[in-house]
């Protein structure tokens, strides 16, 4: 990954959640992350449109992983002994609504981006959750959503290598920073503003951001911080995003695997001469 776990990892101040007195709390916050394991199924798309042998490969791991983190977390509702709720609507536009219109914003937006986010909480959970139990099983899923971000920063750098598709990118992130953000606001308003951890929300968002803002820059998109960006400048970035995603089913469609599989670099082999 482009950024190290100490990067990640937010300070608490030794802050945490009581399990019992907080279980109505867990359940909502743990009821979101449901929602977004579920959409391992949208891996199924990407495995169909992916654009070489590696990268097929790679997402089936990710979705038998996805899909088993749907099991771990109904063995976190077992430990606090509550029932999913359904997730907020913010919840499902980031993981379903913002699905990528290309491979190009998906490996960005869903894997470096939103799974970057992901990745953010369940370490912020690992810290201020004092349940041995449930500690496991999320570092279990951590130590596997790092997989999964860290190929989409290695793609989105390789997508990024365009600069059309670069500036395209980064609109399209910002739009996806926005509505984390409304997320962040909507939780906050929801909380107890007296939580030992709930309190340290709005700090948790900005950090979130920041990290978000880091992550593009290393990985090529940003140039300058956003701050330096005007707010005119970065909302035309986001309405190009937007207008172009919409235009995106009229454009050419790249081959699928099974039409470019003997020139594949995991197949064929240079050094052999054509039958
Ligand atoms: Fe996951
Ligand atoms: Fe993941």
């Amino acid at each position: 990954m482009l950024l190290t776990r100490d990067e990640i990892r937010f300070d608490f101040g030794g802050a945490e959640f009581d399990v019992e007195r907080d279980r109505q709390a867990l359940t909502w916050v743990f009821s979101q992350f449901l929602y977004g394991e579920v959409t391992g199924i949208q891996v199924g798309h990407w495995i169909y449109n992916a654009p070489d042998f590696d990268s097929a490969q790679f997402l089936v791991r990710q979705c038998a992983q996805e899909l088993s983190h749907v099991r771990l977390l109904r063995r976190i509702f077992d430990r606090l002994e509550t029932q999913p709720q359904p997730a907020h609507r913010l919840v499902k536009f980031l993981s379903t609504g913002l699905m990528g219109a290309s491979w190009e914003e998906h490996v960005c937006l869903e894997m470096a981006l939103g799974e970057g986010y992901v990745l953010t909480v369940f370490y912020a959970l690992i810290d201020t959750v004092p349940d041995p139990l449930i500690r496991r099983l999320l570092e279990t899923a951590a130590r596997q959503e790092e997989t999964h971000v860290a190929f989409g920063e290695e793609q989105t750098m390789r997508a990024g290598r365009d600069p059309r598709r670069r500036r395209h990118l980064l609109g399209m992130s910002l739009v996806s920073l926005f509505a984390m953000r409304r997320l962040a606001g909507a939780m906050a308003r929801r909380m107890q503003p007296q939580h030992p951890v709930w309190r340290q929300l709005p700090a948790f968002a900005r950090h979130t951001a920041e990290l978000s803002e880091l992550r593009l820059q290393r990985m090529g998109l940003l140039e300058e911080p956003l701050q330096a960006m005007s707010p005119v400048a970065r909302t035309r970035l986001m309405t190009a995003g937007l207008l172009a995603r919409a235009m995106a089913p009229l454009r050419f469609k790249r081959r699928r695997l099974t039409g470019t599989y003997l020139q594949d670099r995991a197949i064929a082999n240079p050094a052999l001469p054509p039958a």
